[in-house]
């Protein structure tokens, strides 16, 4: 089974049918859909832009929905959310909603993922590590494909070290279960460079984050706090899966 770290979306073929897709935004998209889902959403519905998420809220009847999302990191003016996982946790506020969601690159990341693949792509962060990679390991035992693809959403087009990070401690799991159930791992390079850089700063996960790119702009704007909740390594144990048009919790 061929496991392979693709650093940015832009690096994705054209077309990957035989792939399991693996969407990573630690900071903060699948962080905070993780956090959304947990917190008793009913769906979220990733948006490429703003007028998108607004156009599908408009053609809801009855069902309740909130819109969410951010622009530099801040929220969509007339959004009533923004991107910070901690503004999910209140599930007084998120149980029952749909979420129309748009970010800056992991939104389009999971349309770009279920648009080359064609099945239903799953939601990696920190706060979900053992879950995603249980899941991937079990998909890998009981389906036909060839190759596992971790797409990281990395940051305007440029790789994030917060994303490979997850992407290697995932790569590691993968690394050591795979074998145990008779599947051979075969590793590209950038997932062994991404479990190298993993497994150098292992029990540090909050020192990557606030090392990264992104993690200074959060801070410079105000969401030191967010660094923190997404260093939380297994916080919830749930699997969010995107089918080409929602993300739920995946039950498999
Ligand atoms: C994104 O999708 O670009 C990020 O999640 C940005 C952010 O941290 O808000």
């Amino acid at each position: 089974m061929k496991i392979d770290v693709v650093l940015t979306p832009h690096l994705l073929p054209p077309r990957f049918e035989d792939a399991l897709c693996v969407v990573i935004d630690v900071l903060r998209a699948t962080t905070t859909i993780v956090t959304a889902l947990a917190s008793g959403a009913s769906e979220v519905h990733p948006c490429i832009t703003a007028a998108e998420a607004k156009r599908y809220a408009n053609s809801e009847n009855d069902t309740p929905f909130l819109l969410g999302g951010e622009r530099r990191g801040l929220r969509i003016p007339g959004f009533h959310l923004g991107n910070s996982p901690i503004e999910y946790l209140d599930s007084s506020k998120i149980s029952g909603r749909v979420i129309y969601f748009s970010t800056t690159n992991g939104t389009p990341t999971l349309r770009r993922a279920f648009r080359g693949s064609a099945k239903s792509v799953y939601l990696a962060a920190l706060v979900n590590l053992s879950a995603v990679s249980t899941a991937i390991v079990r998909a890998a035992m009981n389906n036909a494909f060839k190759r596992i693809f971790l797409i990281c959403a990395g940051r305007h087009g440029k790789a994030s070290l917060e994303d490979l990070y997850c992407a290697g401690l995932i790569t590691q799991r993968l690394r050591s279960e795979l074998i145990k159930y008779g599947i051979s791992p075969e590793p590209s390079d950038t997932a062994i460079l991404a479990a190298e850089y993993s497994r150098m700063n292992g029990a540090k996960p909050l020192a990557v984050l606030t090392a990264s790119e992104h993690g200074r702009y959060l801070q410079d704007i105000g969401f030191a706090a967010d660094l923190k909740f997404a260093s939380q390594v297994d916080r919830y144990d749930i699997v969010p899966c995107f089918d080409g048009k929602r993300i739920t919790i995946s039950s498999e």
